[in-house]
C-alpha cells in the first residue's frame, strides 16, 4: 500500500492533538472526510479534517480550488478496480481517527498522522461541499461517524444534537441518495437507542421508543430516517449501536476518562448508584474491537440499488450492536482504575441522575457475530491497561493538561 498520501489542514499544522478535550468537542461539530482505497492492494489514501482549537465558528472554513481537487484527486487514486473507496466522515473523532488508521492499516500499520492523511475541514451540512468530494471522487462506501456525542451535555446544548445527528446526517442522506453510483453507508447509531428497555441482554428486535435522552432520540431518529431512504431511494444503510466505547484517544467527557484525570488528581469522583443501591453497569467495549466491527460493516455492505435519485429494487437495510455482552458496573471498573493507576480513588456514592444515563447496557451480539464476524476479545482490563498507558505517556509532558 502507497505510504505517501497527505496529511493537510487549512492554516498549517496537524493540530489534532494540541488539547484532547477540545479537539474531542471539535471533532463532532466538524466533518472530517476520508477517502480510503483498499482491499488487494489498492492506494490508501484518506481525507480528513483536523479542527483548529483556537476558533470557534464552523462559518469560516475554506475548501475547493483547483489545487484542493488535485489533492483530493491524487490522495483518491486506486491502485486496484476492486477496492472500496471510503468517504469517513467525523475521522479526527475518537471512532474516526482508529478506524481511518486501521483501514490504513490493512496496508502499513502506522500511525495516523504517519501514514498521511488528506484533510478536508468542513460541516456535514455543508451540502456544496458534498456534493463536491463526490464529484471528484466516486465513493463506493460512506463511513459515517460525524456526530454530536454525549448524552448529558445535551441538555446545555440540544441544538448542536439537532444539527450533526439529524439535518447533518439528512444532508448526507441527500448527497448520497443523488448521486451515481450511490455509496453504499455504514453508520454509527447508539446502544442509548435501547433507552428504558429492561429486557437483557439487548437485541436488535428489542423495543427503541423509549430514549431517555436528546442524543438517544436523535440516534433513534437516525435509524427511522435510514429506513425511509433505504425505502424510497434504495439506499444500502447499516447502523452499528456501539456501546460504551472506551480506549486511547477516547472522549475526555467519558467516566472511565475523568475518573483516570480526578483519581490521579485525587479529586473525589461520584459513582452513581440506581435506586435501592441498584448496580450502574455498562457494557465496555474497547476501540480495537469496534473498529473490527465496522470494517466488517463496510466489507459485508452490499451495494445501494438506486441511481440519479430513483430507487431500482430494493437495497440492503441493517442494524447491529456492537457490544463486548460483559456489563461490569462501574464500582469495579474504579476498582480496576485504582490497580492500574496505583493510587487509590475517592469515591462519592450518589444517586443515579435522571438527565439521561440509563442503568445497565449488556449487548446481544449474536447477530453481528454471524453477519459480520465480529467477535470482541478485550476484556475491561486489558483494554483499561492500553488505556492508561497511553494516557500516562500522553499527558507526562506537564504540557497537555486535560481540560
Ligand atoms: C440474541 O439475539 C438472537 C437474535 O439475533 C436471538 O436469537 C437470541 O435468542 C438472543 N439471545 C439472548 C440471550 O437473548
Amino acid at each position: 500500500m502507497e505510504k505517501s498520501s497527505y496529511f493537510f489542514t487549512r492554516g498549517g499544522g496537524a493540530r489534532w492533538h494540541y488539547s484532547l478535550a477540545k479537539l474531542t468537542v471539535w471533532s463532532f461539530a466538524f466533518l472530517a472526510l476520508i477517502l480510503i482505497f483498499f482491499l488487494r492492494s489498492p492506494a490508501p489514501s484518506t481525507i480528513t479534517s483536523a479542527a483548529d482549537p483556537s476558533r470557534r465558528s464552523l462559518r469560516n472554513y475554506n475548501w475547493g480550488g483547483s489545487a484542493w481537487e488535485k489533492r483530493v484527486r491524487a490522495s483518491a487514486r486506486a491502485r486496484s478496480s476492486n477496492g472500496l473507496t471510503v468517504l469517513v466522515t467525523g475521522a479526527a473523532g475518537f471512532v474516526g481517527t482508529h478506524v481511518s488508521s486501521a483501514l490504513k492499516r490493512r496496508g502499513d500499520g502506522a500511525l495516523l498522522e504517519r501514514t498521511g492523511v488528506f484533510i478536508v475541514e468542513g460541516d456535514i451540512n455543508d451540502e456544496a461541499l458534498l456534493r463536491k468530494l463526490f464529484e471528484v471522487v466516486p465513493f463506493t462506501h460512506v463511513m459515517h461517524l460525524a456526530a454530536q456525542a454525549g448524552v448529558r451535555y445535551a441538555m446545555e446544548n440540544p441544538g448542536s444534537y439537532v444539527h450533526s445527528n439529524i439535518a447533518g446526517f439528512v444532508n448526507l442522506l441527500e448527497v448520497c441518495k443523488s448521486v451515481n453510483p450511490q455509496p453504499a453507508i455504514v453508520w454509527a447509531s447508539s446502544s442509548s437507542v435501547y433507552g428504558l428497555n429492561t429486557k437483557v441482554p439487548f437485541s436488535e428486535k428489542d423495543r427503541t421508543d423509549q430514549p431517555a435522552s436528546l442524543y438517544a432520540a436523535t440516534k433513534k431518529a437516525g435509524e427511522e430516517i435510514a429506513h425511509t431512504y433505504n425505502h424510497i431511494y434504495g439506499l444500502s444503510l447499516t447502523g452499528l449501536r456501539f456501546f460504551t466505547v472506551y480506549g486511547p484517544w477516547g472522549r475526555p467527557d467519558m467516566a472511565y476518562f475523568f475518573f483516570t484525570k480526578d483519581i490521579l488528581k485525587g479529586k473525589q469522583i461520584a459513582i452513581f448508584e440506581a435506586a435501592n443501591h441498584g448496580t450502574v453497569a455498562r457494557d465496555f467495549t474497547y476501540i480495537d474491537d469496534i473498529v473490527k466491527g465496522c470494517l466488517g460493516a463496510l466489507d459485508t455492505a452490499e451495494k445501494s440499488t438506486g441511481s440519479g435519485g430513483k430507487k431500482r429494487g430494493p437495497a440492503q437495510l441493517r442494524v447491529f450492536n456492537l457490544g463486548n455482552t460483559s456489563p461490569v458496573p462501574v464500582s469495579e471498573l474504579v476498582s480496576i482504575l485504582e490497580r492500574l493507576l496505583k493510587v487509590k480513588a475517592k469515591r462519592n456514592i450518589m444517586k443515579l441522575p435522571r438527565n439521561g444515563d440509563v442503568q445497565y447496557t449488556h449487548a446481544n451480539i449474536s447477530y453481528a457475530q454471524r453477519e459480520l464476524g465480529y467477535k470482541p476479545t478485550t476484556d475491561l482490563q486489558s483494554g483499561l491497561k492500553k488505556f492508561v498507558r497511553w494516557y500516562l505517556n500522553y499527558y507526562s509532558d506537564g504540557k497537555k493538561a486535560v481540560e
